[in-house]
């Protein structure tokens, strides 16, 4: 098993190029099988998540290769419609493909997909969406068998802003007969930048990243070349570690506009932070200041995939931090290891009570999943000593050769 050995107290100074969105690269990926043609997706980050999602897709039939930070996917060879039970155990986001799938052969057998352990997270919704274009789906044993005749365009009013079930459903819409309208979609750019994808390849999808998205289906797909949206995440998690190392850094290739929640955060907190079209400048103040309270929530909210990147900076501030997380049930697994660090944190239901400390102290801790194992190695570069982060595996699921990135801008952090 490897683990990060970091030596903090060091500020991070310099400059640091975005990869391409985690969130954006999965559901395009598997929107590639939609297409029956050739597919260059540009801007891939190397991450584990990506590498399974590309293993499902050659096991299902498709031609993948991996050039420059391109996969190129050609799907005409599909000819599987059962996603391997190994590999959906593995990510999350392997449920993506089964919007696709049933829409390029009219069946799916999937069993519940796997990925970070933040919560229960059910697809019912997803279900709920394909079953009203006319998905028939049998459970048995913790397997879904689904099948269609015909997708049939409706209306789709979510319950819930589920990102997955969104892009499920647009994918799945795009082979209806007809024309469906998502209501209460969820938001986020990279439900954007799918429909920005969809569309390259001849689909007809409008309204994404508004209240409704309408899909006009049955439009033949064509190749395409696309290049996928920066990491806000990524972005969010560097702004956050330079942040909590009293360091300075710029951003570049990013997209401000999709952290904007963030950037406020961290400006309340005394950065000094400058934006410019793709740049975001980020100066950290000789001490932090604890912010108002911080609820996560789905887009244009904070995000929940930087709740704990920003609990591990507030650690440190100067006075109380309330951080309640309001998407996942289970996401505070890197409190323990936090206090293991020196923080004064307590938990009363969802919600996270954060006292600013002095200074953390290095230990050994253990990464839960992919962005509170983050959250602990901004600790660790903002700590006193030496820290030891188990576990990165779940670290790879979503940064690419963090450690390495992290070394250019001044850390000491190596891969064991
Ligand atoms: C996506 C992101 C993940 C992010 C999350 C919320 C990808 C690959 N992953 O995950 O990084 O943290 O959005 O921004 O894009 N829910 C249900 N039933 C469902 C679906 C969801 O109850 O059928 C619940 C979940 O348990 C969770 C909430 O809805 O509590 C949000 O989940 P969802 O938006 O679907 O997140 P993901 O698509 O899994």
């Amino acid at each position: 098993m490897e683990r990060y050995h970091i030596i903090g107290n060091k500020s991070l100074e310099g400059e640091h190029q975005l990869k391409g969105a985690k969130n954006a690269v999965l559901p395009i990926l598997a929107a590639t099988i939609l297409t029956g043609s050739t597919s260059v997706i540009e801007n891939c980050p190397d991450l584990s998540d990506d590498r399974t999602m590309v293993a499902i897709l050659k096991e299902m039939g498709c031609k993948v290769t991996w050039e420059n930070g391109s996969i190129i996917v050609d799907s005409s060879t599909l000819d599987d419609y059962v996603i391997p039970q190994k590999h959906m155990k593995e990510i999350r986001s392997s449920v993506f493909l089964m919007g696709p799938t049933l829409a390029r052969c009219g069946k799916v057998s999937l069993s519940y997909p796997g990925g970070c352990a933040i919560g229960e997270r059910p697809i019912d919704i997803h279900l709920y969406a394909l079953r009203l274009l006319g998905v028939e789906i049998k459970e048995k044993d913790g397997l879904l068998d689904c099948s269609v005749d015909r997708l049939i365009g409706t209306d789709i009013h979510l319950p819930f802003p589920s990102v997955g079930a969104t892009e499920n459903a647009m994918m799945a819409a795009i082979m209806a007969e007809g024309e469906t309208t998502i209501y209460n979609p969820a938001k986020e750019p990279e439900i954007v930048d799918l429909q920005n994808y969809l569309n390259s390849c001849g689909a007809e999808v409008y309204g994404a990243g508004s209240d409704e998205i309408v899909i006009k289906g049955k439009r033949e797909l064509r190749d395409t070349i696309y290049k996928v949206i920066p990491d806000r995440i990524e972005g969010g998690t560097f702004l956050a570690a330079a942040a909590a190392t009293g360091g300075s850094i710029q951003l570049r290739n990013a997209i401000p506009a999709h952290m904007s929640f963030v950037i406020n955060k961290l400006r309340e907190a005394g950065c000094q932070i400058i934006v410019e079209k793709d740049m975001v400048y980020l100066k950290a103040p000789d001490k932090l200041k604890a912010v108002k309270p911080i609820e996560t929530s789905p887009y244009p909210g904070f995000p929940t995939d930087m709740q704990s990147q920003f609990m591990a900076l507030m650690t440190c501030a100067d006075g109380y931090t309330l951080i309640t997380e309001n998407i996942f049930e289970n996401r505070f697994k890197h409190v323990k290891e936090l206090i293991k660090m020196g923080a004064d944190i307590q938990i009363e239901g969802n919600t996270a009570i954060v006292k600013g400390v002095e200074k953390l102290k290095g230990a050994h801790v253990k990464a839960m999943d992919l962005r509170g194992g983050a959250s602990l190695v901004i600790a660790g570069l903002a700590a006193e000593g030496t820290t030891i982060v188990e576990n990165i595996c779940h670290i790879d699921r979503g940064y690419d050769k963090f450690e390495l990135a992290l070394s250019k801008l001044g850390a000491n952090i190596k891969r064991i």
